[in-house]
């Protein structure tokens, strides 16, 4: 065989054997794909009826690892802070203090704001930020 026909040969084989695998990854159906904190993916992490709960300002809601809390009067988005309960550096779960208003992990002693921000380290990400949405009296958390 020749130099430059076995060279063509390998590269259309080394192609075709790429995009099999790529394929495959692209169709294939992940058991595993369930967001994690930080995973986002549109599904609902958390309801509440606000017609009863979440009806005072730093009032709480968990469910799983999310939580959301009320920071304002008024049943609008902006008026709720909804994120990840883990903690950005390994992992521990986040506790919500309704007296300083903030979050504190009791690992290794990171500090979030409200909105999920780091106060102190060592965590050095934000937590995961959730979005809500409010549609009559139901508030929804994705
Ligand atoms: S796991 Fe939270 S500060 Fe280390």
């Amino acid at each position: 065989m020749e130099r430059r026909k076995f060279l063509t040969e390998m590269g259309q084989a080394t192609a075709t054997v790429c995009s099999i695998g790529f394929l495959a990854s692209c169709s294939k159906s992940d058991d595993n794909s369930t967001p994690g904190p930080g995973g986002g993916g549109g599904s609902t992490k958390l309801t509440a009826n606000l017609d009863t709960e979440l009806t005072s300002v730093g009032s709480s809601k968990i469910s799983g690892n999310t939580i959301v809390v009320r920071t304002a009067a008024g049943n609008t988005p902006s008026s709720f802070s909804a994120l990840s309960l883990i903690c950005t550096h390994e992992q521990c779960t986040v506790a919500y203090d309704a007296a300083d208003n903030d979050f504190k992990c009791p690992c290794h002693g990171s500090e979030y704001s409200i909105s999920g921000a780091v106060t102190q380290g060592p965590a050095a990400a934000a937590l995961t930020k959730y979005t809500v949405s409010i549609n009559g009296n139901t508030l929804t958390v994705t």
